[in-house]
Parts: C-alpha cells; sequence; structure tokens
C-alpha cells in the first residue's frame, strides 16, 4: 500500500509544551510501596527511594508527575504524610480499599521527584475535605516561613518551599465512584472558590479544574459546560481522562479507539471556545490529558479481588502487563495529543511505576521497561519542537469508532534547536507494508534519515523480568533519500520513528 505524507514549514499547528510528556503517581498498589519507595532494598537510597526506578524514569524524560491521586486524593489528608515517621497514621484508603501507612508523603515525593528529574503536579482533595485543607497544602508546600504551615514545613526538614506551579483541583468529580462526588454546579463552585483562595496566595500558579472521567459519561460534555461557566475567569486548565481497551481482542477496532479520543478533544475544544465567548473573555483554558493509557488486561479480576481483601497495604493492583500491539495504541495515543498541540498543553501516562505503568519491579529485585515504555521514551525524547499540520494521502478503513480510519497514523514534528524533523507513524494494517513517501517543503535540504522500528511479530509479545528486552526498538535500515523527500518501507502493525536531520 503507498501513502503519501507532505510536511510544509508554513503548516504548524503550534509549539509543544514539554508537559505533554508528563506522568502520574498514586498511592495505589505498589506504585509508591515497592515501586519507587523500598527501605532495603539492594539499590535504595539512604531515604529509601529506589535508584533503579529513578534511572529508568530519568531516561524516561517526563517532565512533570502528578501526585497523590486519582481516587486516592478525594480521602487523603496530607497532614497524614509529614512529620516523623513513626508517628504517621495508618489509614483506611476507600478508593482501593487498602491500607495506607503514610510512609511517603510531600516530603519524600518531592525528594524523589528531585532526583527523578520531574516537576511535581500536586492534586487537593475535594471530595471528602475542601477549600481549607487545599489552601493550607498550598501555603505549606510553597510559602518560604513566617507562617503556621510554612514553619511546619521548616521544621520537618524542608527549609525552602518547593514552589509547585501546577495544582489540580480534585479528581474525576464527575465520578459517582469518587469519594465525595458532586453534581457540576457543586462541584464548579467548590472549585471556583478554592481556586480564589489559591489565586489569592499566589496569582502566578496554574490550576486545573476536572473535566469527564471519560467521554462515556452521561454528564459529558454538560459537566465541562457547567463547571467552566462556573470557573473560566479562575482556572487553566480542564482535566479529561481516557484509558483504551481491547477485550475483544479485535485490533482494527483497537486501534481505531484514539479517534474517539480526537473527537473528545474536540469536543471539549468547543466548549471552552462556548464559554469563552459566552463570557466575552480573552482568556485561553486549554486541556490537561492528566490520565492516559491502555488499562483492560487485569482490570475485571482487579475490581473482583478488590471487594474480597482485607484490607492490605500496598497489594499486587492493576498491574497490567503490557504486549505489543499496545505499543501501537501508545503510539496512536501520543500522535493524538502531538496532533492536537493546539489545545492540550499537559497529558500524563498513568501511572509510571507497577501500576498499569511503564515501569515493573519485583519487591527486592529487578525493574525492567514494559513494551509501552518504548514509544512513550521515543515521543518524549524526539517530540518536542512544533507540531506539524501534515497532509495525509492513505488508504483508510471503517471502524465502529470512526469511518474513515487511516492505515497510516502519522505525526509530524520541528525542532527548530536540533535542526530536525521527526515523525512517529504506525502501520495500522497487519497486511500490507506502508511504502511512504515523506515530502518535506521550505524546511532545507534534507541531509540524513534515521529509521527507528519497534516490531514484533507476535501482537500478544511482552516484556517480562526475565526477558524484559522481547520488545524494544531497532535501528531499520533502507530508508532512501530522493532530493527532499524520503521513503522508508513501514511494516505491517509496527511504530516507526523516522528522524530526518535538516
Ligand atoms: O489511574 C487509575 C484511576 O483511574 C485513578 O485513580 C482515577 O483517577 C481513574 O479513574
Amino acid at each position: 500500500m503507498d501513502a503519501r505524507v507532505t510536511a510544509h514549514a508554513r503548516y504548524s499547528i503550534a509549539d509543544i509544551d514539554k508537559r505533554l510528556y508528563g506522568s502520574f503517581l498514586e498511592h495505589l498498589g505498589r506504585a509508591v510501596y515497592t515501586g519507587i519507595y523500598e527501605p532495603g532494598h539492594p539499590t535504595a537510597l539512604p531515604n529509601g527511594m529506589r535508584r533503579d526506578v529513578i534511572d529508568l524514569v530519568r531516561d524516561l524524560d517526563t517532565p512533570i508527575c502528578r501526585y497523590p491521586g486519582g481516587n486516592f486524593v478525594s480521602a487523603y489528608n496530607w497532614e497524614d504524610g509529614i512529620g516523623p515517621k513513626e508517628d504517621r497514621p495508618t489509614r483506611l484508603d476507600l478508593a482501593w480499599r487498602t491500607a495506607e501507612s503514610n510512609q511517603v508523603g510531600i516530603h519524600e515525593f518531592a525528594e524523589w521527584a528531585e532526583a527523578a528529574g520531574t516537576e511535581m503536579m500536586l492534586a487537593v482533595n475535594l471530595g471528602s475535605r475542601g477549600l481549607d485543607a487545599a489552601r493550607n497544602f498550598v501555603e505549606y508546600v510553597n510559602h518560604p516561613g513566617g507562617s503556621h504551615w510554612s514553619d511546619l514545613r521548616r521544621k520537618n526538614g524542608r527549609t525552602d518551599p518547593w514552589n509547585v506551579k501546577l495544582w489540580c483541583l480534585g479528581n474525576e468529580m464527575d465520578g459517582p465512584w469518587q469519594v465525595g462526588h458532586k453534581s457540576a454546579a457543586e462541584y464548579g463552585h467548590l472549585a471556583n472558590e478554592t481556586a480564589k483562595a489559591i489565586r489569592a496566595f499566589d496569582d502566578s500558579l496554574e490550576l486545573v479544574v476536572c473535566g469527564s472521567s471519560h467521554s462515556e459519561m452521561p454528564t459529558y460534555p454538560q459537566w465541562e459546560a457547567t463547571v467552566l461557566e462556573e470557573t473560566y475567569d479562575q482556572i487553566d486548565y480542564i482535566s479529561l481522562h481516557m484509558y483504551f481497551e481491547n477485550y475483544e481482542k479485535n485490533t482494527a477496532e483497537y486501534l481505531a479507539l484514539p479517534e474517539k479520543l480526537d473527537r473528545y478533544i474536540g469536543t471539549v475544544g468547543g466548549v471552552i471556545d462556548f464559554v469563552k465567548g459566552k463570557k466575552r473573555s480573552k482568556r485561553d483554558v486549554k486541556i490537561s490529558f492528566d490520565e492516559w493509557n491502555v488499562w483492560y488486561h487485569e482490570r475485571k479480576s482487579d475490581a473482583k479481588r478488590m471487594k474480597e481483601w482485607d484490607w492490605p497495604h500496598a497489594p499486587v493492583l492493576l498491574e497490567d502487563i503490557y504486549n505489543f500491539e499496545d505499543v501501537l495504541q501508545v503510539g496512536c495515543i501520543l500522535n493524538t495529543f502531538i496532533r492536537r498541540a493546539d489545545r492540550v498543553r499537559i497529558a500524563c501516562i498513568a501511572q509510571l511505576v507497577n501500576v498499569i505503568a511503564p515501569i515493573m519491579t519485583e519487591p527486592g529485585g529487578a525493574a525492567w521497561r514494559q513494551t509501552i515504555y518504548h514509544p512513550f521514551h521515543i515521543a518524549s525524547r524526539y517530540g518536542r519542537g512544533t507540531a506539524l499540520q501534515l497532509d495525509v494521502d492513505c488508504p483508510h478503513y471503517t471502524a465502529d469508532s470512526a469511518d474513515r480510519v487511516s492505515y497510516l497514523d502519522i505525526a509530524g514534528v520541528h525542532d527548530g534547536d536540533t535542526g530536525t524533523l521527526t515523525f512517529f507513524a504506525i502501520n495500522r494494517n497487519g497486511q500490507e507494508n506502508i511504502d511512504l513517501k515523506l515530502a518535506t517543503e521550505h524546511f532545507g535540504t534534507v541531509k540524513s534519515v534515521e529509521h527507528t522500528l519497534i516490531k514484533h511479530d507476535d501482537l500478544e509479545a511482552k516484556n517480562t523480568r526475565d526477558n524484559p528486552e522481547n520488545v524494544k526498538p531497532r535501528k531499520a535500515e533502507g530508508a532512501i533519500i530522493e532530493g527532499n523527500t524520503v521513503r522508508v518501507s513501514v511494516p505491517p502493525y509496527s511504530y516507526s520513528m523516522i528522524r530526518i536531520t535538516l
């Protein structure tokens, strides 16, 4: 099958915010305990953080990490995680029916984030708590000193404020499963008042209000309209979440799901513009897609196990083992964010370690890269610069989620600093090669091309502790430069990065 793609220097979408490659770590399962934190592990630092995991996160180059939840945050008392560790209470976490020891709190997470080379994106509890706990937390984290909460932080060992810029006003407040779930009007009012209090403390902070938990929610997209009407002047981002499933084991349908993601972003973009127009505002609200990933491999059995267990601490939970098919899906999702970089400024893969995550650990043992680590790593490393409006001419197929799904899913990024053009391409056809002709116009002379490929003959292929490199990128041969056009062969069901030096 032939495909022709043209990139033109004047046709761009937006500069990509590097926070598009953000991540998320929740007090859930083994994400924190035996994930990032395991005193006694052979690689543990004096503060108990696993060095092997820090190294993998640094390699992933994720500029922000959302914390501490997730559903967990909606019944969390942030004060339980400060002060001497031996005095911290064990609490029941109502979201995941587990016990939370609070041995990791804001101080430990902040130290970890610094070591891992990522900035904190913090969520406040607007479920079981409200404005007061939120403003105290912001003061504890960001005020230099001379006030009750900032002096307590200093007493607890941290002199300088952490100056966290990005704050989430609750989590998935549209979801009936959420502790303290609210109607859109109730939540909008509370979020607005909380935002005003936080702004009174520091107007330069960036605030994220909850949008819909997914695009099948009965309240979507009216939720966005109501919440934005309440909060528009006080907030900077609206948060969206989406998880991808393939219960039917139908690859064509599965890989077409990012079309729904694209529509979701488009619709919420329209709602933002509607409210902006209604308010005669010049303020631009953007999207923070702060939870996304494949999540279905263990989902049903986890839900059953959770109902039966007796409040365990850090149990195995949501430990999806990803396969090669999920590499293609994650590639298509990231491409959608790049193509929507004008609307989506922040996106967080959910999650980072052990829990629906690109990084897995064994207690006392190894840490390794899941299959989905690789497309994320490649996009995070090379998908920075300006997102390009590509002209794509390729055969397509019909799926439940969209009528015209291009067999070639492609996004392009121009990085003026490195003088490179990078394309991320997924062949959604399992039978045929795509002979891709990539024309570049007005970027200058094409000097060289590199083709990195992730391909496995088995869509079910996984990376495990004993076989951690079963699915991984390799250099591919055969890309040809013809003037300012590059010809590449993209194998059936494969992920490619085509990087052109200008
Ligand atoms: O990431 C797992 C869970 O998914 C989060 O806690 C919640 O926000 C979402 O429903």
